[in-house]
């Protein structure tokens, strides 16, 4: 069989107007900028506000994708969203983005994997161009994490954010494949250390559920620990899937879900600060939509040059977890 190989036309960032920063959640929560900034490297993060949404966002990064590519919504055969908290479980936050973008063609569903979901979205929208079943996919990461955080709990809620993220791929125009390799990864044995349920109630005839709605939960030690082993051992792995070693890549674009851990994939790598892409400071943790909005902003402010490689890594709940390493066509946007 003949596989097509895959082209990254654009990509697109949305994030909400209101800001709160570290000092802001003094006001509602026993901590401080200092402890937060030392241990995470987070000073500010974006969150919904009234009625925005997951759905909102995503539709404001897919039309930035569009804007940036020569396609026209209804260009586009597929749409995958990734989301772990979407505004509705149905209709789909995809289709909502295919009405938004008047992409009348194309399928739309979401996937869950958490921060790792756009990585996971990658994969399939490559399996599915691939083979040769669609030519143009649109991928959305859209998280709303602020809705569904305990915000009396402090370990958790000063680590999120909200935002989406879109990828536009397509079948290569050159015959040039533009990843170069990429792995996807689950450990359900890990699953309790991160955690959100959708409890909802049961039927009146029968007895009430006990277990009762939850916020986000997470043992942060325990991720810290998985995350630090498991990580390098995927980006790895990818590299050589390539036939690359660290010195052939210039970017590192990671999940931007604690600086420490950042930095912990940096040595490892040996990169200099310039190779590393850090926008944690200003977004916190977005889950799925963190790589995308790196990858975007990056891009817009010149910090990512083109013609160049990048290695995209990115770690959640699940435990799940993936690289992959890409090239980014000159002029990408
Ligand atoms: N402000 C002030 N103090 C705090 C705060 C806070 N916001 N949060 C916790 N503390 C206190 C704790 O109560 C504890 O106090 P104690 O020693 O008196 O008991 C102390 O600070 C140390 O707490 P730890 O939890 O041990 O702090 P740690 O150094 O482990 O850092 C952190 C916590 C930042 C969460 C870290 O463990 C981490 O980043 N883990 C990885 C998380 C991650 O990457 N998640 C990604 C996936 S998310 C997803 O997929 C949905």
């Amino acid at each position: 069989m003949n596989y097509k190989p895959v082209q990254i036309r654009s990509i697109g960032m949305a994030v909400p107007e209101t800001v709160i920063t570290n000092d802001d959640l003094t006001k509602i929560l026993d901590t401080s900028d200092e402890w937060i900034s030392t241990r995470t490297g987070i000073k500010q993060r974006f969150i919904a506000n009234g009625d925005e949404n997951s759905t909102l966002f995503g539709i404001q990064a897919a039309k930035d994708a569009i804007n940036k590519s020569n396609l026209q919504g209804a260009d586009i055969d597929a749409i995958i969203v990734a989301s772990s908290n979407p505004y509705n479980i149905y209709p789909s936050t995809g289709c909502a983005i295919q009405e938004a973008i008047g992409a009348k063609k194309a399928i739309a569903f979401d996937i869950t994997a958490a921060c790792t979901g756009m990585l996971y979205a990658l994969e399939i929208g490559r399996s599915f161009i691939a083979a040769g079943k669609y030519k143009n996919i649109l991928l959305v990461a859209s998280d709303t994490n602020s809705k569904f955080l305990d915000w009396n709990d402090r370990a958790s809620c000063v680590l999120f954010g909200d935002g989406a993220g879109a990828i536009i791929i397509s079948e290569s125009e050159d015959g040039k494949d533009d990843i170069l390799a990429l792995n996807i990864n689950a450990d359900g044995t890990m699953g309790r250390h991160i955690t959100m349920n959708l409890v909802g109630d049961n039927c009146p005839l029968v007895k009430p559920s006990e277990l009762g709605q939850q916020k986000i939960t997470m043992n942060g030690k325990e991720v810290y620990k998985f995350v630090v082993q498991t990580m390098p051992e995927s980006i790895m792995h990818c590299l050589k899937d390539a036939n690359l070693e660290p010195k052939d890549i210039d970017y590192l674009v990671p999940h931007q879900a604690n600086l420490r851990i950042i930095e912990g994939l940096q040595n490892r790598l040996e990169f200099d600060d310039e190779k590393v892409i850090v926008n944690i400071d200003k977004y916190g943790n977005t889950s799925a939509a963190s790589v995308p909005i790196a990858l975007a902003e990056a891009l817009e402010s010149g910090k990512i040059k083109t013609p160049s490689k990048a290695i995209l890594c990115a770690f959640g709940a699940g435990m799940a977890w993936g690289s992959a390493v890409v090239n980014l066509r000159e002029n990408l946007k």
